[in-house]
């Protein structure tokens, strides 16, 4: 610093003077340019005047005497002007005829400017020296009757224009001197203030840092004027951060002996399992959807269990996620090949959008995909709807996405696929059809009926075999695994393996297993939540931004669908306040609803089914500032969610059917207080991890009627227990831990020998 400062004095000592310098180098120029015409006009006016006397007074040839005697006289009248040196007169042969005394004895003959006038007959200006003194000549040609007879030399001492011009130079050093002084004082002051001094801060901070005083977002130092300097030590304060946390986490785990899966241990999983191959992820749902309002475009997060549960595997794993572009914006912003890195703020994987015309949206997404097969799976009571015309388009969007896969891994050697829910069941055939070296896994993320209920679908020995092309298929739980082989069972020829829980159909092997999903919940998580310093929102704080007060919460966050129970919690809650009416004015229940495929009539019908139902309940309980639902129809983020989770006393999971159900993950990875009350549905594949939650048949009101009694009644120590047990378990078996299984057991699969291959290929094995 003391180096950068040294040199900085110097450049502004070296720039100031030159410029300083520069300029009063032209002023001087101009100073003596003026003093020198100012003189040369005084001169000639003088000059002038003395001539036209002179010339009266020239001797006529008569009295030469008295004449000399009268110019003497003359001369001697005008010889007292400033500056002025003096005068003197020659004759026409250069022969002195008069002059002032100081003059007399340097001007003897007439200078060489005086002979000129006489020879030309007319004035002449110039600067001479006469000895050491400088001077300045005027020299007027004397007539008599329009011939010249004599010279007049009107002479002026010069050397105060020199002393004007060094008073002029010695000014500008005195300047130049109290300028460099001022800009260097003020130049040193501003660098201290906004450059050493940050800098100095900075250097401690990361010093901090790095012996591990501070955590990287405390007494982060004022760095505004590098702005991108201060975002990049930001990221790499959070990244070494990140780093010392994972490093202590692992010596952590490795002195206890446990087993805790975090997104760098993933990582490093992933890399090596993969090893030079790479990642694909292919499902309907993009992790982010770009929406065009009005100039802007907007960045949506749809509200989908699976895009919360992959983001976390992508982002540790740098891979590749192929889904369909829905957003209106969608094709603005993505490259030549359609495709974007993401997430938006901090790009770690590559999103590649396919896109598909609004008759295969209809046909194979609203259509087969959500009106038949959705159905289908989640004995919820709805009735599937199978049009023929929807399973065309449904295979037809097959093999587009199969077509943007192989485009993908096209110069990946052994890719790994990773193919998600019951968009796709036809995908792993058709990819392993023309790249059996490609590792591939289909995971359904819904339930798998049991073969009488899915034996109604009028294709579904096609879509067993799509998904027997696969390595390996996963479902949340056991029971879906067994309902899926009966099925195979019954409807192609094939052998199952009870034992090994796979099939093998025409000589190749597809294993089946579960794997319960789950959320990016580790201790490092954990401890984020609870280092915040996250004053989580008042409880009644948060109900009064709603226009509600009461003194018990309780939190439903779902997408607005027919299986969630979303009706059969507004009876119980109903139930519930017909029960205990004490609790009618204090307790008050959110549900966050996000508005889902309502394209379609049913779920359009289910919504306008769910407002109207919290609408009647409102109706018959609310008074004052109370009522028992507060229904808010809109897509909440996360973040908006997350004050939710931590405020309530209790959170209702209450599906018909669900997979799995991320939602009661999440209230609990939430809950870093250890309170809070899960009362879950039994028929989610959370129910059979989360046993300490409260479980419920959502179809039986008065069941859920008393839990929800019980949760709000339940002993602090007892929710405390209850909470502890079931993080432990999230924390245990989260989304890390989920991939690095699914696809340690992928990469460890068998490929079928290349003559197999060639084999299946001549039997032509078609899914269409
Ligand atoms: C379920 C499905 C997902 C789907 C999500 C949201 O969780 O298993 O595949 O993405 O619902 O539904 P949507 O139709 O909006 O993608």
């Amino acid at each position: 610093m003391r180096l950068l400062s040294a040199r900085l004095i110097v450049s502004l000592i070296l720039g100031i003077t030159l410029v300083s310098s520069g300029f009063s180098y032209y002023e001087v120029l101009e100073e003596k340019r003026a003093l020198r015409s100012d003189l040369e006009r005084r001169a000639e006016m003088l000059g002038e005047s003395l001539v036209g006397n002179v010339e009266r007074s020239w001797n006529t040839g008569s009295d030469i005497e008295r004449s000399e005697k009268e110019l003497q006289r003359l001369v001697q009248r005008f010889g007292n002007r400033e500056h002025l040196l003096g005068v003197v007169i020659y004759d026409r042969q250069g022969t002195l005829v008069a002059t002032t005394p100081e003059l007399a004895k340097t001007l003897t003959v007439s200078p060489p400017s005086v002979t000129q006038a006489i020879a030309q007959g007319h004035k002449e200006s110039s600067f001479v020296r006469l000895g050491s003194m400088p001077v300045h000549i005027l020299a007027l040609p004397i007539r008599r009757q329009d011939e010249v007879v004599g010279g007049l030399a009107v002479v002026h001492d010069v050397s105060y224009i020199r002393a004007q011009s060094l008073l002029v130079w010695r000014q500008t050093f005195f300047t130049v001197l109290a300028q460099v002084f001022l800009i260097v004082l003020i130049t040193l002051l501003i660098v201290r203030w906004s450059i050493t001094g940050p800098i100095a801060r900075a250097a401690l901070w990361m010093r901090a840092l790095r012996t591990g005083k501070v955590s990287f977002r405390q007494e982060v130092p004022d760095l505004a004027m590098f702005r991108p300097l201060a975002r990049e030590v930001a990221t790499m304060a959070e990244s070494l951060n990140h780093a010392r946390n994972a490093a202590e986490n692992e010596a952590r785990l490795r002195e206890a002996g446990e087993s805790m899966w975090t997104a760098d241990r993933l990582s490093v999983q992933l890399r090596s399992r993969l090893g030079d191959s790479h990642l694909f992820v292919v499902s309907n749902r993009e992790p982010y959807m770009h929406q065009r309002n009005g100039k802007e475009v907007d960045v949506v997060v749809p509200p989908s269990g699976l895009v919360t549960a992959l983001e976390p595997v992508l982002n540790a794993c740098d891979g590749t996620w192929i889904a369909h572009g829905s957003g209106n914006a969608d094709a603005e912003v993505v490259d030549a090949h359609d495709r974007l890195r993401v997430p938006p703020e901090d790009p770690r994987y590559s999103l590649r959008r396919v896109w598909l015309t609004k008759e295969e949206e209809e046909g194979y997404y609203y259509g087969f995909a959500n009106e038949g097969l959705w159905p289908l799976c989640h004995i919820a009571h709805t009735r599937p709807l199978f049009r023929a015309a929807d399973w065309q388009y449904y295979q037809e969007v097959n093999r587009k996405f199969t077509d943007a896969v192989l485009e993908e891994i096209k110069n990946v050697a052994n890719p790994v696929v990773l193919v998600q829910d019951y968009h796709f069941a036809l995908l792993p055939r058709l990819i392993k059809e023309k790249r059996p070296d490609a590792r591939v896994a289909i995971f359904w993320h819904i339930p798998w009926p049991n073969p009488e209920a899915f034996g109604i679908c009028p294709w579904q020995r096609q879509l067993v075999d799509g998904l027997l092309g696969a390595d390996l298929i996963g479902f949340h739980i056991q029971s879906h695994c067994n309902n899926f082989l009966q099925t195979v069972d019954r409807v192609v020829e094939s052998r199952v393996d009870w034992e090994h829980f796979s099939v093998l159909r025409q000589d190749h092997r597809t294993m089946v297993r579960p794997f319960p999903i789950s959320v990016a919940f580790t201790d490092d998580a954990a401890s984020e939540n609870n280092n915040h310093g996250f004053n989580y929102l008042d409880r009644s704080a948060l109900l009064r931004s709603l226009g509600v007060e009461a003194a018990f919460m309780g939190i439903g966050v779902d997408r607005v669908d027919y299986t969630k129970g979303i009706l059969e919690r507004f009876l119980a809650i109903e139930r519930f306040l017909d029960k205990y009416p004490s609790y009618q004015g204090k307790f008050t229940f959110v549900q966050i609803g996000a508005p889902s495929r309502t394209h379609i009539k049913r779920y359009h019908e289910f919504f306008a089914e769910v407002e109207a139902e919290a609408e009647r309940i409102n109706w018959r309980f609310q008074g004052g500032k109370w009522k028992p639902i507060v229904f808010l129809k809109r897509q909440h983020s996360h973040q908006e969610i997350e004050p939710y989770y931590r405020a309530a006393d209790l959170c209702m999971v209450t599906s018909l059917h669900d997979g799995m159900n991320l939602v009661a993950k999440e209230f609990l990875a939430a809950r870093s207080d250890e309170q809070g009350v899960l009362i879950l549905s039994q028929f989610t594949g959370a129910a059979r991890e989360l046993r300490d939650a409260l479980l419920v048949n959502p179809y039986d009101i008065d069941q859920t009627a008393e839990a929800i009694r019980a949760a709000l009644e339940m002993e602090p120590e007892d929710k405390q227990l209850r909470v502890q047990r079931m993080r432990k378990i999230i924390k245990e078996h989260n989304i890390y831990r989920w991939a690095g299984n699914l696809i340690t057991e992928l990469c460890e699969v068998r490929l079928d020998a290349p003559e197999d291959v060639r084999e299946k290929s001549r039997a032509n094995v078609s899914v269409a």
